[in-house]
């Protein structure tokens, strides 16, 4: 079955490495994430945006995840990113989302806390973990756009009083990463992640992961990043691969020819993310 992803994200912060959350979008991509995971017995969290949710209906979503748990030997959770609708949010905690991210960091603090805090409720009671934000991780996400001098750095101070008032069990502080591929290479505030990290216990996420360099990433790790978000680079290999297969043979007509190699390309991207993260063997 999916499990919460608090106790995985506790382990991951207490040994020093990230698990990796991959937002999927179609059965193909969700098949792919696993078998990565699975072949590298790396604890996994599958996560859907508020689109696919929208598009595939959450139902769908939770079938197909809780296929993949209950076939793989690894433990899987199921996670709801960037939400910004409270309705929607429960709806997928009642369709069986093991975890749900509530992003109202685009509201003054108060606001942000008031509205966490009331997710915190709902979701702990019906055992779900729960993510946040505080500052603002630039690029496009789903409907979600926020342009590079709008992004903001989280604020150490900020970040101890908001788990201390909204309880919440994991933290997803915005330190200078973008959803989608950079310009150059991010400009990260590691040691503003030293800082927060040094604050507080909970286990921090970091956003935007496509296109951050290895070395990078594993620094974020290292400093107390415990969940890493991949999202662009998979769209992009998915894409790639099936773009490949048309540009050969345009008249191609049979979805296996073109999801296959489709697959195999997330799968290979997933594996090295999963690698970056230092989560292979952690299952
Ligand atoms: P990327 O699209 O940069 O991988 O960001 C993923 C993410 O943060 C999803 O919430
Ligand atoms: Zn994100
Ligand atoms: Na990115």
């Amino acid at each position: 079955h999916l499990i919460s992803s608090t106790s995985m994200l506790q382990a991951a912060r207490e040994q020093g490495f990230a698990v990796t959350a991959f937002n999927v979008h179609t059965l193909e991509m969700l098949q792919a994430v696993v078998d990565a995971a699975q072949e590298l017995q790396a604890p996994l969290i599958l996560q859907t945006t508020v689109g696919t949710v929208k598009h595939l209906g959450p139902e769908y979503i939770v079938a197909a995840a809780q296929v993949a748990a209950k076939q793989a030997s690894i433990p899987i959770a199921l996670h709801l990113d960037h939400c910004t609708d409270y309705d929607l949010l429960v709806a997928c905690i009642r369709a069986g989302y093991t975890s749900v991210m509530i992003d109202a960091s685009m509201h003054p603090y108060d606001e942000n806390v008031a509205r966490t805090k009331e997710v915190v409720k709902v979701a702990k009671a019906a055992g779900v973990n729960i993510e946040a934000e505080l500052g603002k991780v630039g690029g496009v996400e789903d409907d979600i756009v926020v342009e590079d001098e709008d992004a903001k750095l989280a604020v150490p101070q900020e970040c101890v009083s908001f788990v201390e008032a909204t309880g919440v069990p994991t933290l997803a502080p915005a330190i200078g990463t973008a959803h989608g591929i950079y310009k150059g290479e991010p400009n990260i505030a590691f040691g503003r992640l030293e800082e927060i990290a040094r604050l507080v216990s909970v286990p921090l996420v970091l956003h935007g992961g496509s296109g951050i360099p290895e070395e990078q990433v594993k620094r974020c790790v290292k400093l107390g990043m415990a969940k890493m978000n991949v999202a662009t680079e998979l769209r992009i290999a998915f894409s790639n691969a099936i773009k490949a297969v048309f540009d050969a043979n345009p008249e191609e007509n049979d979805p296996r020819k073109y999801m296959v190699p489709a697959k195999q390309a997330v799968k290979a991207l997933a594996m090295d993310k999963i690698r970056m993260a230092g989560c292979d063997g952690k299952a």
